[in-house]
């Protein structure tokens, strides 16, 4: 490591996660050490069961590790941390509050300035396309534009981490591709660290610096693999690019081997 560079954003190391249940113990996680830089977008991919939604429990506080230590921001990770953006695969908002409400909750929830939320909320409903549509109830929206209602609300308060866990799973796949490059565009605009869990091998590729590598269950890494291509990317010009087939060539090779689906 040089002296110029920066703390990690997110320090995951040697984490084991081990669920004790009262008919069964579960070694979610084993050995589990990642690094993501200030800036950077990592995904995560690997078979149903490895634990990448637990490691992303981990990162917001929401779960302790059994062994390891988890760090953000330079600070040991020791309950529910608020500095972070969580978007799921679904969109989760509230039937009853219109598209602005539903992202205005995140501000209530944590007591924010009025003014400054509505301003803020004003621009990633620009940011996101969804101009036009702020007084919509969630059933009068699509499903890609319940999402990007939920990645506004995880914007909102200007989190330096995001973590998302396969939040483009339900969609169709040409709603899941324009998605994939808004986010892209987000992502550059914004400068925030973005950690995703996604089954779709050329998403991961498509908007990650890396793609970490998991192995079935009990999850440790398999491989961390950079991605060789330029931070603009346009969708359809990427998928023809060698970089692009190299990366996602090796992720499907690796999980091939571990047996995961895709
Ligand atoms: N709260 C819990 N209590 C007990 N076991 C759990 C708990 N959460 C997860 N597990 C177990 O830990 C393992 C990893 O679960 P996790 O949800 O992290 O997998 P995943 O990689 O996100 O899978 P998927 O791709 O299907 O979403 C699974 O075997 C699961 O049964
Ligand atoms: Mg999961």
């Amino acid at each position: 490591m040089t002296v110029t560079q920066q703390a990690p954003a997110v320090e995951i190391d040697k984490v084991a996660v081990r669920f004790r249940g009262k008919k069964r113990e579960v070694l979610a996680l084993e050995d589990v050490t990642v690094d993501v830089r200030p800036g950077e977008f990592v995904s995560i991919v690997g078979p149903s069961g490895c634990g990448k939604s637990t490691l992303l429990k981990l990162v917001s506080g929401l779960l302790k590790p059994s062994a390891g230590a988890v760090r953000l921001l330079g600070g040991s990770v020791d309950g529910p941390r608020h500095d972070v953006g969580f978007v799921f695969q679904r969109a989760a908002l509230l039937e009853w509050r219109t598209a602005r409400r539903n992202i205005l909750l995140q501000a209530e929830m944590r007591g924010m300035p009025e003014r400054e939320a509505a301003q803020r909320a004003g621009e990633l409903i620009e940011m996101t396309g969804l101009t036009g549509f702020e007084d919509a109830l969630p059933h009068e929206l699509s499903g890609g534009m319940q999402q990007r209602v939920a990645l506004c609300r995880a914007l909102l308060h200007r989190p330096p981490v995001l973590l998302m866990d396969e939040p483009f799973g339900a969609l169709d796949a040409l709603t899941r591709e324009q998605m994939n490059v808004e986010l892209h565009r987000i992502w550059r605009e914004t400068g925030t660290t973005v950690l995703l869990v996604t089954h779709s091998i050329a998403e991961a590729v498509y908007l990650s610096n890396r793609v970490v590598v998991m192995t079935p269950r009990p999850g440790t890494i398999a491989e961390v693999i950079d991605v060789d291509l330029a931070d603009e990317r346009d969708y359809a010009a990427t998928m023809s690019l060698p970089g692009f087939a190299t990366a996602t060539g090796r992720v499907r090779e690796l999980l091939g081997a571990a047996g995961g689906h895709e």
